[in-house]
């Protein structure tokens, strides 16, 4: 017990280390201070729908806290695609988590980032990119791409750190909602949750 839990204690620090290192070298491009809270990561996995069968796309995976709550969800790493822009993230979640197909690239160039991949339909996708680092026009651009690569109806669900949702509302192709906010979190984070709107 005493074990496990000094195991949990520094995998925690050197996420943290880690990220915080992220941060150093690149500010806007990592867009936070700290890991997602496994608290919030697990409120954003719960939009999933192990049902489906469907792939799962994450975006900005970072440390791997979200991938971790992902595949707690009970979805088979193989069904996991995710995207990271830092090739030294990107280089400890390919040792950490075997068989997910994680992408070393720009989640605002999927054709080129997922590839063959680019196309295929998913369940959701779960994002972590610090869209307010974009200008409004790419994040609408990448909001209406991913939705278009699931089926009607289903999620792409965002964190952030402002109070308001960083894709604009008032759309005619998709609807915005509040999904939760996350006290839990450094800094608080609220969730945002996109759909297809209908008819779109
Ligand atoms: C706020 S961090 C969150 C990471 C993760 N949730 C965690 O707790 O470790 C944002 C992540 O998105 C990645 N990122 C930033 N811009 C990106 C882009 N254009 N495409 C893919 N990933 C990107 C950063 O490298 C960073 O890992």
């Amino acid at each position: 017990m005493v074990f496990r839990l000094k195991q949990f204690i520094s995998r925690k620090f050197d996420e943290e280390v880690r990220f915080f290192k992220g941060w150093q070298r690149d500010m806007k491009g990592v867009g936070a201070i700290l890991p997602t809270s496994g608290i919030a990561a697990r409120r954003m996995a719960s939009v999933i729908d192990p049902q489906s069968g469907l792939p799962v796309l994450e975006l900005g995976a970072g440390t791997g806290v979200i991938t971790k709550a992902i595949l707690q969800t009970g979805i088979r790493p193989e069904q996991l695609v995710s995207v990271e822009y830092s090739p030294a993230f990107h280089q400890s979640l390919v040792e950490r988590f075997a068989d997910v197909d994680f992408r070393l690239g720009d989640a605002f160039d999927l054709k080129t980032t997922l590839g063959e991949r680019y196309g295929e339909t998913f369940d959701c996708v779960i994002s972590a990119v610090p869209m307010l680092s974009f200008s409004p026009e790419r994040r609408i651009a990448l909001l209406e791409e991913l939705l278009s690569m699931m089926k009607p109806g289903r999620p792409v669900i965002q964190i952030t750190y402002g109070a308001l949702s960083p894709i604009p509302p008032k759309r005619e192709s998709y609807t915005v909602s509040h999904y939760d906010f996350v006290v839990r979190n450094v800094p608080p984070a609220q969730l945002w949750v996109y759909r297809a709107a209908r008819g779109a």
